[in-house]
């Protein structure tokens, strides 16, 4: 998608360097980093330098590649790569798409000879990037089947072109809207603690030229009850064979707000954050983050420096889960690059096959 009207992609491999948008900077700074070794992807993908579940299986998948290109040759070979694929598949928990996208790209080389392996892992991880922007724009077609000139639609945390490599699933339906000539305005919730709405959906949507208002995490309700809202899209993280769908913390109640009011809630995503081995969203793992990002908030000063301030009484807990499970009865569709199914176990069972 654009920046300053030049197309970019959030991930992608440069020789033996992963390459990303440090998104801990945005919407202030946009300023590309490079990552040389796979420890610091795996770093990148642990402190949401890179963020959003198909942007993660991307890094993922290039971490991996560069584990071979860094493993010796002769009998220590293969527990460098195992102990590498170990350390970047344990940087976040919930995202389904970093382990497809390890046993794909694990999948594409082993077994081979040691000098064959680092050239099939790369064009595997180059073909799931490449991939992963077909199934998202597909995505993009789909969802703008159910978006109207005028509508308001509103979005939780960041599913946009910067959470995958290109496109974004559940903002890719405005942006195809929007190419084809109709008018769509997003409400954007903040997403306390780390505030990807506002930092980074605002960001890119305005790159795009689609107008957005932030919401604070808890307006929802008021506009709902008047009125304002036509549609919910949101991403996912992972969604059970069942249908439930776990995204960043906050989705499940914009969903019983949506049912409330009679207002659709969609979920967007790609076949590669299905994962049919959890039956129901109880077995999906929620990742919890540290309490500082409860305590303290950050941004950037007029000066143009980044500062923290507390927020929270000094002495207070705090709990921090980072996803939430939404119910597939909460759910009216799930938009996925073969079309928009109902979310249930038949539907999944029929639609996305099995690795
Ligand atoms: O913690 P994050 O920022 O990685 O969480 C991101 C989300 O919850 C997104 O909604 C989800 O990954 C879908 S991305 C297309």
């Amino acid at each position: 998608m654009l920046v300053n009207n030049q197309p970019y992609r959030t991930v992608w491999l440069e020789g033996s360097t992963v390459r990303l948008i440090d998104q801990r900077l945005l919407p202030h700074r946009f300023e590309i980093v490079g990552m040389p070794r796979h420890e610091e992807t795996a770093r990148a993908i642990r402190e949401m330098i890179v963020r959003g579940a198909p942007a993660i299986g991307a890094a993922g998948a290039f971490g991996l590649v560069q584990v071979v290109l860094e493993a010796p040759e002769g009998p220590g070979r293969d527990a460098y790569i195992n102990a590498g694929e170990a350390l970047l598949r344990a940087t976040r928990p919930t995202a389904q798409n970093l382990f497809y996208a390890l046993d794909r790209v694990r999948r594409a080389f082993d077994g081979l000879p040691a000098a064959q392996q680092a050239d099939a892992a790369r064009a595997e991880a180059e073909a799931l990037a490449d991939d992963d922007v077909r199934q998202n724009e597909a995505i993009g077609r789909h969802g703008a089947e159910l978006l109207h000139n005028g509508d308001t639609l509103l979005t939780h945390c960041n599913a946009g072109w910067l959470a995958t490599v290109d496109w974004g699933t559940a903002l890719a339906p405005v942006y195809v809207a929007r190419r084809a000539g109709r008018r769509i305005h997003v409400l954007a919730d903040e997403t306390r603690p780390r505030c990807q709405g506002a930092n980074l959906t605002a960001w890119e949507l305005l790159q795009e030229g689609v107008t957005v208002d932030v919401l604070a995490d808890n307006a929802a309700g008021l506009l709902m009850r008047r009125g304002e809202v036509n549609i919910v899209i949101t991403g996912a993280d992972r969604i059970a064979a069942n249908g439930d769908a776990a995204n960043k913390i906050g989705t499940y109640e914009k969903a019983l707000l949506a049912r409330e009011h009679g207002i659709p809630f969609y979920i967007a995503a790609p076949s590669t954050t299905f994962d049919l081995n959890c039956p129901d969203g109880d077995a999906i793992p929620i990742e919890e983050r540290g309490a500082d990002e409860v305590h303290y908030a950050w941004g950037w000063t007029d000066e143009g420096k980044m500062a923290r301030v507390r927020i929270a009484a000094p002495g207070a807990g705090a709990r921090n889960p980072a996803f939430d499970v939404t119910p597939a009865e909460l759910i009216t569709g799930i938009i996925t690059e073969h079309g928009i199914i109902p979310p249930t176990r038949d539907a999944i069972a029929r639609t996305i096959a099995k690795p």
